[in-house]
């Protein structure tokens, strides 16, 4: 079996980004050369398909923006809310005036805080997590599958990073990971359809490379 922690990303370099400019964006964030919240934006939204690491992205994020522009480690860990659990207007403005309302013991003096899949949010609730973002007291990290069913307004207080599949040959070193940890060799040519049937998810990458393996190393073992 081949260890997952060693593919895993530890930084918001070590992403896998569709694009170059997603990769920019998220440095500018992190470095502070785009201060959040400035100029009406205080969010980071990080669209795209499943599994293309939205999630463990958005969660590193508060560490490593507050460790880019202050120095130092967050004092306290932000705050992480799951929209499936199916929150409405009221819920959203009074989970997140309730964080914004102590005192942050940040370097920066901000909060973190993390919506995970917003898309899920009714109208009325997005439109009171539009106005919660209206504030200089924390910095919002967002992830959705579906711009199309965002409120254009949270959109506009936003820095939108987008996730999607990348080139197949971007995944070429995860991929060499998981078949040299089966003890087999595959090459490239062999690798990319199985990459390409992924469709931009790590899991099914993963998954996907590590059962053409399985099945080269039964075949070597037969023959
Ligand atoms: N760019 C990446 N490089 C390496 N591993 C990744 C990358 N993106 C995601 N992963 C791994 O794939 C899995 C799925 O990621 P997740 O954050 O749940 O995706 P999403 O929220 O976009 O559906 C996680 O185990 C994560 O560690
Ligand atoms: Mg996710």
């Amino acid at each position: 079996m081949f260890n997952q922690d060693e593919i895993s990303p530890k930084t918001p370099d070590d992403f896998i980004y569709s694009n170059e400019e997603s990769r920019l964006r998220i440095k500018d964030v992190v470095t502070g050369a785009q201060p959040l919240p400035y100029a009406g934006k205080s969010g980071v939204l990080l669209y795209g398909i499943y599994g293309t690491g939205k999630t463990t992205l958005a969660n590193m994020l508060p560490n490593a923006i507050e460790k880019g522009t202050t120095g130092h480690v967050q004092a306290l860990p932000e705050s992480y809310i799951g929209c499936r659990q199916g929150l409405n207007g009221v819920q959203v403005s009074q989970t997140i005036d309730k964080i914004l309302s102590t005192q942050s013991l940040n370097a920066s003096g901000k909060h973190y805080i993390i919506l995970d899949e917003v898309d899920v949010l009714t109208k009325q609730a997005q439109e009171s997590l539009k106005s919660s973002l209206n504030t200089t007291r924390g910095v919002f990290v967002l992830t959705t599958n579906s711009v199309s069913k965002l409120d254009k307004g949270l959109l506009d207080r936003c820095i939108l990073v987008e996730m999607n599949a990348a080139d197949p040959e971007t995944y070429l070193p995860i991929a060499h990971k998981v078949v040299a940890a089966h003890d087999v060799v595959l090459n490239d040519e062999e690798l990319i359809p199985t990459i390409k049937g992924a469709n931009g998810s790590l899991r099914n990458v993963i998954n996907n490379v590590a059962r053409q393996a399985r099945r080269a190393k039964s075949n070597q073992a037969a023959n």
